[in-house]
């Protein structure tokens, strides 16, 4: 039988206290038609707190950047409407015995132009040039720059107002921060480009407003090597600039990086330490000292990118994600699509209903419980 009790180990995040490791990935669904939460997306979230999940990272949710959304059905987190539904959101989550921080967002380069709630307001980014290395529009200048890292810190101040308990910055998947970090969508040659340590600097500068806005309140940082354009890409093609790059983010203040991997077993970087080696999580822990959550496939056998293909997949096993967990690789663990699938999926893990699980199926995206 899979032991699955080092996944029910409490863990602390500053004053945050966890009743386990189980993080609910971020994932956009696209159900707040009016650009708000609604009693649907009160229910979806209180459900899976219900279950006992310990921390619920919530869908991608926009600042108010005119171009920080490509779909008016994302929730914003800005204006009176959406942070009155919010508060619903995090009041219902509360009541059900959960923890939840929203996931902030700004697709950058990644919006398609002419799209979502503000489709005449341009896209931002750091150099003007697309995810394709195509340059389209001018630099922003850097109080544009500053503008934009304020905006998130706007969301995270409203969010430790609203009661949230803990806030997560989107810099994964060529998204606007991920933008800034990668070379081939900042070419700046100011403070915020150039070097590794100069293309996190915007993440710092972020982190540091946000810091500013929410105090003690812990404060998560998602990354990524992989962009959406390109799952090979690497901002960091060893240990050492790795270590360079997170070392920015942890200087800059913030409470742990949420490593994204589309598998979580996969080493990062197998040519120094083979096959079974650390996984981005693990790497990141052991370079910056700070907490890491890992995800990618966990309980399922393949990853989530087929979800958007209309494909599904199998239950997998969880005891080398446990292992590695209790090994102190990383701290917490996320899982998407397993938990969009079935609410109940921590509860079943946590009284070894395993055999209960169910496979991720296709349909489970045209749904919404
Ligand atoms: C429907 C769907 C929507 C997603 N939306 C987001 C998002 O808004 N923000 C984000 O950082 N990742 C998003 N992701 C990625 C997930 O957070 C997660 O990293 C990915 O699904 C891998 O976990 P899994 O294999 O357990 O599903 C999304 C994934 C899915 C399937």
């Amino acid at each position: 039988m899979t032991d699955v009790s080092p996944l029910f180990k409490p863990f602390r995040l500053r004053a945050l206290q966890l009743e386990n490791r189980i993080v609910m990935a971020p994932m956009t669904r696209s159900r707040s038609p009016e650009g708000f939460p609604n009693a649907e997306n009160e229910a979806y979230y209180g459900r899976r707190a219900a279950a006992g999940v310990g921390l619920i990272l919530s869908e991608g949710t926009t600042t108010r950047r005119r171009g920080s959304s490509d779909d008016s059905h994302v929730p914003q987190f800005w204006g009176e409407k959406p942070l009155a539904g919010w508060k619903r959101v995090i009041d219902a989550v509360h009541q059900a015995g959960g923890k939840m921080g929203p996931q902030l967002w700004h697709l950058g380069m990644s919006r398609r132009p002419g799209s979502g709630p503000f489709p005449d307001a341009p896209s931002d980014s750091p150099s003007g040039i697309t995810l394709k290395g195509k340059k389209v529009s001018e630099e922003p200048s850097e109080a544009e720059v500053l503008d934009m890292a304020q905006a998130y810190a706007d969301a995270a101040g409203d969010a430790k107002r609203l009661g949230f308990d803990c806030v997560e910055l989107h810099g994964a998947h060529a998204y606007l921060i991920d933008e800034f970090f990668w070379e081939r969508t900042n070419q700046r040659t100011d403070r915020f480009g150039g070097s590794i340590e100069k293309r996190a600097e915007f993440a710092a500068e972020t982190i540091r407003r946000c810091r500013a806005a929410i105090g003690e309140l812990p404060l998560i940082i998602r990354i990524s090597q992989w962009k959406s354009v390109d799952y090979g890409a690497k901002v960091a093609v060893n240990p050492q600039e790795l270590e360079r790059w997170v070392r920015v983010l942890a200087d800059a203040g913030v409470d742990a990086i949420h490593c994204s991997q589309r598998r979580i077993l996969e080493p990062e970087f197998p040519e120094v330490d083979g096959p079974k080696g650390l996984n981005l999580a693990g790497w990141v822990k052991k370079l910056s000292g700070l907490p890491t959550i890992s995800v990618g496939s966990v309980g399922l056998t393949s990853e989530f990118t087929g979800a958007f293909r209309g494909e599904g997949s199998a239950v997998g096993k969880l005891d080398e994600t446990i292992e590695r967990l209790d090994r102190g690789e990383f701290d917490l663990v996320a899982v998407g699509r397993a938990l969009l699938q079935d609410p109940e999926w921590a509860l079943k893990v946590r009284q070894n209903r395993l055999s209960e699980l169910r496979d991720y199926d296709a349909s489970a995206l045209q749904t919404y419980y």
